[in-house]
């Protein structure tokens, strides 16, 4: 067992001496939230060693964050259990596994159970002890790219620079991972829109064409990822994200600070990692499985469409898109037909994109 490990089979045994509050903060402060979707919400736990819990939005939720917690494993696993070419061509990160928290983990909530206020995005004060998914952080992209997101796509909303500082400043926007959607390309007449914030900023394909960002390698890792999570881990993806992130935290030097107060809530690197960003792989809990039947296959595609606009189109008008939406099939049959015979489902599903996107483009292009 590593250090970490072994300080949490402390916290989780029933039997374990107290220990150092596992919450970091005083029981009186919320926690701080990074995150929210419509499962649960994220907070930084032992930041120490990295570590962020997911909490159920409601206990409506606690059986989706359980399936969360059993999918990301399983996912976690059928990627570990591939080539290593997989991950040196194309990489993915998907966040540790590090616990599953419930109320039997007495140590764990002992600091939280009188919790009294609000947890910090949450509607109304959270319960203790409740259910919680302890993974490792996706750490936000660094502050001078998150500068130059509002300097090159923002510019008429915020053009002066005591606009930029004050929006760079709003503690949310630290938190900037970025959703790469390659399925979808902004007209070039389109309005800029109202910036609301940087959290799961959505990069269209267009924008990473601005950025001179290695596109072609954006799919084949999406259409290898989707692969790996159908014919190897068994599941149809469902709502899974994936966003650009940093693999360990920012320096908290000037040179990659935005602002004089930026990165309050990054904390300084003990090691001298190199900060990269990569794309990452996360939200396992609307993943399910499926049936090696005509139902699973519809399933897989629906999961496809219903998705946000991560995976390239087969119906773009773009030719750009047209070729890109090539290059993620691909790589995702390469992958899928190293599964013994699931070459052919994998071809069926294609199919079924195919087909359904014939059908949107009646309805709406
Ligand atoms: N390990 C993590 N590190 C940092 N941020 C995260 C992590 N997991 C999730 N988030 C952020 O929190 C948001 C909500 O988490 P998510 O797992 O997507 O919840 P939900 O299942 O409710 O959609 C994500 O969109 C992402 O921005
Ligand atoms: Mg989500």
């Amino acid at each position: 067992m590593n250090p970490s490990e072994v300080q949490l089979d402390r916290i989780l045994s029933p039997n374990s001496t107290p220990l150092e509050p596992f919450f970091q903060n005083p029981a009186s402060q919320p926690l701080r939230n990074i995150g929210k979707g419509q499962c649960g919400s994220i907070y930084p736990v032992a930041e120490a060693q990295d570590w962020v819990i997911k909490l159920p939005n409601s206990s409506a939720k606690h059986k989706e964050l359980r399936n969360d917690y059993e999918v990301h494993k399983i996912a976690k696993q059928a990627f570990a259990t591939m080539p290593t070419s997989f991950q040196s061509s194309y990489p993915i990160h998907i966040p540790e596994v590090k616990a599953w928290v419930d109320a039997s983990s007495t140590q764990f909530w002992e600091t939280k159970k009188q919790q009294k206020t609000p947890m910090e995005g949450a509607k109304s004060p959270i319960t203790f002890p409740t259910y919680g998914l302890i993974t490792s952080h996706i750490h936000p992209v660094p502050p001078p790219l998150r500068r130059a997101l509002i300097e090159t796509f923002h510019h008429s909303a915020l053009r002066r620079a005591k606009a930029q500082d004050a929006f760079l400043q709003i503690p949310e926007n630290e938190d900037c991972l970025i959703r790469v959607y390659l399925g979808r390309r902004r007209s070039s007449t389109e309005p800029e829109g109202k910036l609301r914030s940087l959290r799961n900023y959505p990069l269209h394909v267009d924008q990473m064409e601005t950025l001179g960002l290695d596109i072609d390698m954006y799919a084949k890792t999406m259409g290898q990822a989707l692969a790996v999570l159908h014919w190897g881990a068994g599941v149809d993806g469902n709502d899974v994200e994936f966003v650009l992130g940093c693999t360990s935290p920012a320096l908290n030097t000037s040179a990659s600070s935005s602002t004089a107060n930026a990165s309050t809530h990054s904390h300084p690197n003990p090691s001298p990692q190199i900060q990269s960003i990569a794309i990452h792989l996360l939200d396992f809990n609307l993943c399910t499985t499926f049936p090696q039947t005509a139902a699973g296959l519809k399933q897989l595609v629906d999961a496809f469409w219903w998705n946000d606009p991560y995976y390239p189109r087969p119906n773009s008008v773009d030719g750009k898109d047209r070729k890109l939406w090539d290059v993620f099939v691909g790589r995702y049959l390469e992958v899928s037909s190293g599964f013994s015979t699931r070459g052919v489902d994998a071809e069926a599903f294609i199919e079924g994109v195919v087909m359904e996107g014939r059908k949107r483009k009646g309805i709406f292009g």
